[in-house]
């Protein structure tokens, strides 16, 4: 199983559902593999977010080697699932793809509802942490016979 979580910088949130989901896989001994992207291209080659980190850490999951990158089109290949954490990148991703090829593998991340941007308030990192890490759970539950 193959799952590539998206924001819109891929120094926020979906570094966070990545690594709490990697941290997940690996104590289900789960053979996934698990990454992420931006639709934006502004921060390609930086670490998270000083204050995903900082979260992620308060909460034992270490996301300070992952490196951001763009969402590229080879993605639609290569993912079971691709899962978007707002409205505006589910259709910046659906955008690219190639007729109906893949856009069958993309959806909202929660089941309802979306992860809110917590770039401009330092406040929304804890709560977006958690509502990451909740779903996450309900994902390996989910998906988790799905080896
Ligand atoms: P993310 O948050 O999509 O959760 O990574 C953002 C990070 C950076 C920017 C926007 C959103 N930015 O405009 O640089």
């Amino acid at each position: 199983m193959k799952i590539l979580m998206v924001c819109l910088g891929n120094i926020c949130r979906s570094p966070l559902a990545h690594g709490i989901l990697e941290r997940l896989v690996k104590e289900k001994n789960l053979n996934w593999e698990i990454d992420s992207a931006g639709t934006g291209n502004w921060h390609i080659g930086e670490k998270p977010d000083r204050r995903s980190i900082a979260v992620a850490q308060k909460y034992g999951v270490d996301i300070t080697n992952q490196s951001c990158r763009q969402f590229d089109i080879t993605d639609f290949e290569k993912y079971d699932h691709i899962l978007t954490m707002d409205q505006n990148n589910l259709s910046d991703v659906i955008s690219l793809a190639n007729g109906d090829d893949g856009v069958e593998k993309v959806r909202l991340f929660l089941k309802n509802g979306i992860v809110p941007d917590p770039y401009h308030d330092d406040n929304q990192f804890e709560p977006v942490y958690l509502m990451i890490e909740k779903r996450c759970k309900e994902i390996i539950t989910e998906l988790g016979s799905n080896r």
